[in-house]
């Protein structure tokens, strides 16, 4: 194909896609296959690959752009950001309705457009000749933020407008994220062992603001709008619910939940009808906003202060309640940490009932002055564990019990210790506490260390509380008859799991390092050791400087792996797994390779973040360091490169904090290749 016929080849495909991609994302609505949709796409790349004088700004291949530099840039919004006066009562909203029928001098009920106050970022996006120009955030209502490469990547939003090409607009709306796709985002950030986000707001938030569009397009964000702000060039409606239709034929979406209303009354009725809807919307509002449907009215109207005297929010009451504390008790985790957890006086707080909260630990709840027989405020934010908001201190009744860290654990009675400027407090029970041997057991079974798959924890429960487990190493000695004899388990699944059992002896020496559950050992570090060291017995035997050597080891891991390594229990334990007459756990062990420093990729230190594609971290990090790269698990700047996969947490942020630079998964790739990208 010569380059016009190509072009007009690519013309048309741009204009299929963009069809396409408005009826898939915009309208939900497709009208084809997802593999047809496909070879449009492959089709298109094709062609812009053999002809790059041929791509254009608004071809849908150019959603995903290079990142941003170190900041985002300051944008003038053409119309000023209004923000909206709040209602909280029936009694604010029909104060509202009057002042408008003042100002207009009319006594007839006034025409309404009723829509969902959404919790997400307000956007403004600004369209010349039809083109997306530029996207900004809100900022001071004057000066926004520059995201236009975030922006890009939500499929929903049109790069060109549909239809005539007005001059110049400003079309302006919220940025969310639904509810399904923050809480699968937020299931992918757990797994991959990051910091969850607490609501589909903050997530929204959170991924708008990635330096790397990358990271954004990853996240399931979309977008509704609502209001204008510069409009030239095209006909501009003189009612509000005509003004949504028309940006609905521009491209964009549209809440399809808005309605026109009469009266205050409607307005009311309307409110209260989304309000029982709320919990079923797929995405999360705070309100509902009223706007005076006749725009010509609004010059007349005016505004006060920073917000219009033609619409209001009616917000609904937050997601928090007031309810007693009852009860403080303490869990104990695998580690041995107490965590303290609020008994509560049930309650009902956003549509479920609450009886139990997270307190995080001592530290916290002595910020937060919270007593035995306390008022507190508790609020559930999206699907996270609720939490204690604040203390109503002045409903403190005189016998309030101060909080007191127990000095026995809770479950096996050993002494609890609090070592000095740390927050968490501990068993010092290890093995003998059954809440530490089971979480122990659960941790040494797990995906990522030994990998038994049906030794799940009601199972551990039982084989702990029976005293039939005491530690890992029994797990071999177990028969499938009296497996069979456990409650919820069949013959079948008795012997599916013995087999299991027996399969996993074969193991690797970095996995068996990580199911020690030796403290601040993850993934990466047990990695690192295995391959640092080769053999169980050096790695048993390595003093401080020999640990200190390892990529990924300060003095604190050091401590503590000789910590662990020092102790008669834990060496006993280990021989027991190695014995051929008693576990026979194996690995290969292999003498630590000698020029670690060798390869192409010699002298970088890697640090992974997020779930990649078609490769885990574990797999990944083995092929870097056999190309000569140091793999660690925390960002410094010392750190070459981090390589972010979907969902990446703290670790990013930290990169970016330092500027460090971020590859995504063709920069893996290029570094798996052994080129430094
Ligand atoms: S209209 C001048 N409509 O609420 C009017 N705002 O508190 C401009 N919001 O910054 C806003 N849903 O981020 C409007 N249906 C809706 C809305 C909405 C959410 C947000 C928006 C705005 C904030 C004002």
């Amino acid at each position: 194909m010569g380059p016009p016929v190509a072009g007009q080849r690519a013309t048309e495909l741009r204009r299929q896609i963009a069809h396409h991609d408005h009826r898939y994302h915009a309208l939900d609505d497709p009208e084809i296959s997802d593999a047809d949709y496909d070879a449009l796409l492959r089709e298109l790349r094709e062609i812009e690959a053999r002809h790059p004088e041929l791509v254009t700004a608004d071809s849908p291949t150019q959603r995903v752009g290079s990142r941003v530099a170190t900041q985002f840039q300051p944008i003038v919004h053409g119309v000023a950001m209004l923000s909206l006066d709040n209602a909280f009562s029936d009694d604010d909203v029909r104060a509202f309705d009057r002042r408008v029928r003042e100002r207009i001098g009319s006594d007839e009920p006034v025409a309404y457009n009723a829509e969902p106050k959404l919790d997400g970022l307000a956007v403004s996006l600004r369209y010349r000749d039809g083109e997306l120009l530029h996207a900004a955030t809100r900022g001071d209502g004057v000066t926004g933020e520059e995201i236009t490469a975030n922006i890009r990547t939500i499929r929903s939003i049109p790069l060109r407008l549909h239809g005539q090409a007005p001059a110049d607009v400003e079309v302006r709306g919220e940025i969310y994220m639904p509810v399904a796709g923050f809480t699968e985002l937020n299931r992918r950030t757990a797994a991959v062992g990051e910091k969850t986000f607490a609501n589909p707001r903050n997530a929204a938030a959170g991924s708008i603001r990635q330096l790397d569009p990358g990271i954004t397009a990853t996240r399931p964000l979309d977008a509704y709008f609502y209001a204008i702000g510069t409009w030239q060039g095209a006909a501009l409606p003189e009612q509000h619910s005509a003004l949504l239709d028309v940006l609905r034929q521009f491209g964009f979406r549209v809440c399809e939940e808005a309605r026109l209303v009469t009266g205050v009354d409607e307005c009311l009725a309307y409110y209260r009808d989304l309000g029982t809807r709320r919990p079923a919307l797929p995405y999360q509002i705070d309100g509902v906003v009223y706007k005076v449907n006749d725009r010509t009215r609004y010059t007349l109207l005016g505004q006060a202060a920073r917000a219009p005297r033609w619409a209001i929010a009616h917000k609904f009451p937050a997601d928090e309640a007031m309810t007693v504390l009852r009860e403080v008790e303490f869990q104990v985790g695998r580690t041995g940490v107490l965590t303290p957890v609020a008994r509560l006086e049930p309650v009902a707080v956003g549509g479920v009932t609450v009886s139990n909260a997270t307190l995080h630990n001592m530290d916290e709840i002595a910020r937060k002055d919270m007593r035995v027989g306390d008022t507190v405020v508790v609020r559930r934010a999206g699907d996270v564990i609720p939490e204690v908001v604040r203390v109503e201190l002045a409903r403190r009744p005189g016998n309030a019990r101060v909080v007191q860290l127990p000095e026995q654990c809770p479950v096996c009675g050993s002494a609890v210790l609090r070592a000095e400027g740390e927050t968490a407090a501990r068993c010092s029970g290890g093995f003998v506490c059954t809440a530490q041997r089971k979480e122990s057991l659960l941790h040494f079974v797990g995906r990522r260390a030994l990998d038994i798959d049906g030794l799940g924890d009601k199972l551990i429960d039982q084989l702990v509380d029976s005293g039939r487990v005491r530690r890992p190493s029994d797990l071999w000695t177990l028969m499938p008859a009296e497996l069979a004899a456990m409650e919820r388990l069949g013959d079948k699944s008795a012997a599916k799991l013995c087999a299991a059992i027996d399969k996993a002896r074969d193991t690797t020496l970095a996995r068996f390092i990580h199911a020690l559950g030796i403290p601040d050992v993850g993934e990466t570090t047990a990695a690192a050791l295995a391959r640092h060291f080769g053999t169980l017995g050096a790695l048993m035997e390595a003093d401080e400087s020999r640990l200190l050597a390892v990529a990924d080891v300060g003095p604190v891991i050091a401590a503590k792996v000789r910590g662990f390594f020092g102790d008669a229990q834990h060496r006993e334990e280990i021989a027991r797994l190695r014995d051929p007459a008693g576990a026979a756990l194996r690995w290969d062990e292999s003498a630590p390779p000698a020029a670690e420093a060798a390869g192409p990729l010699a002298g970088l230190t890697i640090v992974l973040t997020g779930a990649l594609a078609g490769i885990n971290r574990g797999e990944a990090g083995d092929r870097l360091t056999a190309l000569g790269a140091k793999v660690a698990s925390s960002v410094s700047k010392k750190t070459s490169y981090v390589v972010a996969g979907e969902a990446p947490g703290s670790k990013l942020d930290k990169a970016i904090a330092l500027g460090v630079r971020v590859l995504d998964q063709a920069g893996l790739e290029e570094l798996l290749a052994g080129r430094r990208p």
